[in-house]
């Protein structure tokens, strides 16, 4: 007998040895088996295209496949692939950094590396405890944040994001922050109260990602800038999801014109093509470290610290930023899946329209984000349609990932005018998918 064998597909194969991040096993259907990804567009293996309407979670910055970034990375990794960062330094790193002091907001004069947007905001975290206790103020150990927040899965960075939904089984485990409703009187009231055991305010500045796409005016950023000024507390910009141009300017502390005293850098660092983050600090917190002391020195550190490759991806991703102006043509892109959807959602009650009851709430947009509510069925991270309307969004040919019943898109600066208007055609749609 002839038995025909088929070899088991790349969804089978996952199956048995894949464990996916934010996924439920037991309930989701299968992954998407992608072969490739130009531009705006991810196509499966059976050449179906998909439009990344989320810069696969926040991070191509670009488009995918960026040729630029690509090569530099190949240059690099044949020249030097990889060496530690302790007791030695090179030319992309060196190079990178001092990109970075010019570009980001003024003061911001010293870079640290690590891998990723969790790990930079652990450091963030760590030099600020340190910082205090070089000063003889140790008790300082209280960070204050804003509901809704998110800045990572480790644990410094789940102790300072908003528990609901995402870090509830860790909760007792999380060193204790003070979250805030996102207004100054609250935060000076938290902050009163908290007296001289403050260590400092973070926060995601104008946009909060996974909370929401929660946005802020610049006006409150500046006031709460006064207002760590005034007593002296480090504000910290988590600008892992919202630098290099995803608000309009290259940082969204730059769209309210103030500077922090320590910003992470993560995602669109190198594009969006390889792990790389950073977090930058003023001279005030490096000098306050530099001793004769040995146990005084900032005790953090990651194998790939610096890593060459991702430096040279960094250096050729921030230049491509600049030359092309891609908070701009972000902003123009965001600005486009907007308007066609606020031609369409007054239907559903986005715009005064007489409707009985909204279909949908809150049409918002900073730069190339733009996110809307929907008004009706379960609220919150967890409702149960966002994995039907991801599927839909999906059958439609556009990758989207609803954040509960809250829908955004935030596409990478390839996409086309064509495919703005396909991206917010399936958002229209999903309104109505929603809605039956
Ligand atoms: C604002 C913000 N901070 C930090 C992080 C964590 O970054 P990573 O997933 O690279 O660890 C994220 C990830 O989405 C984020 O949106």
């Amino acid at each position: 007998m002839n038995i025909k064998r088929t070899s088991p597909s790349l969804v089978e194969r996952d199956a048995a040895v894949s464990w996916h991040p934010y996924t439920q096993h037991g309930i989701e259907v299968a992954p998407l088996p992608v072969s490739s990804a130009k531009g705006s567009v991810i196509t499966l293996e059976d050449g179906t295209e998909i439009i990344d309407a989320i810069s696969s979670w926040w991070a191509i910055l670009h488009g995918h496949g960026e040729l630029a970034i690509a090569q530099a990375m190949a240059d690099q990794a044949l020249r030097l692939d990889h060496v530690l960062f302790a007791g030695a330094t090179h030319e992309p790193a060196v190079r990178l950094a001092e990109r970075l002091v010019e570009v980001t907001p003024e003061g911001l004069t010293r870079v640290f590396y690590s891998d990723d947007g969790s790990t930079a905001i652990e450091v963030a975290l760590k030099m600020v405890i340190q910082f205090w206790q070089h000063q003889d103020q140790g008790q300082r150990r209280v960070f204050v944040g804003l509901e809704h927040a998110y800045h990572g899965d480790t644990f410094g960075a789940m102790a300072i994001g908003d528990p609901d939904p995402f870090f509830e089984p860790f909760r007792e485990l999380l060193f204790g922050a003070r979250l805030s409703a996102p207004n100054i009187k609250a935060i000076t009231a938290t902050l009163d109260e908290l007296g001289d055991t403050a260590a400092g305010v973070i926060l995601e500045p104008l946009v909060q990602g996974a909370g929401g796409m929660l946005m802020q005016s610049p006006a409150f950023l500046r006031e709460l800038r006064a207002l760590c000024t005034a007593r002296d507390l480090p504000l910290i910009a988590d600008e892992v999801m919202t630098g290099f141009g995803r608000t309009g300017k290259l940082f969204a502390c730059d769209v309210a014109g103030i500077a922090p005293d320590l910003m992470c850098l993560a995602k669109g660092l190198t594009g969006g093509m390889t792990p790389m983050s950073v977090t930058m600090a003023s001279e005030r917190f490096f000098e306050c470290f530099v001793s004769q002391d040995r146990g005084a020195a900032f005790f953090h550190g990651h194998t790939f610290t610096a890593h060459p490759i991702g430096c040279a991806a960094a250096l050729a991703s921030l230049e491509l930023t600049l030359s092309r102006d891609v908070p701009a043509v972000l902003d123009k892109i965001g600005a486009r899946i907007e308007s066609k959807l606020r031609e369409h959602l007054w239907e559903f009650g986005a715009e005064p329209s007489g409707a009985s009851k909204p279909r949908v709430l809150g049409l918002r947009r900073q730069g190339g984000i733009v996110a809307f509510d929907l008004a009706h069925g379960e609220q919150g991270y967890l409702a149960s349609q966002a994995p039907v309307l991801r599927q839909a969004a999906t059958a439609r040919g556009v990758l989207l990932r609803p954040l509960g019943n809250i829908l955004y898109a935030m596409p990478p600066a390839s996409t086309t005018v064509e495919q703005c208007d396909r991206i917010a055609e399936v958002l229209v749609e999903l309104v109505e998918v929603a809605s039956a």
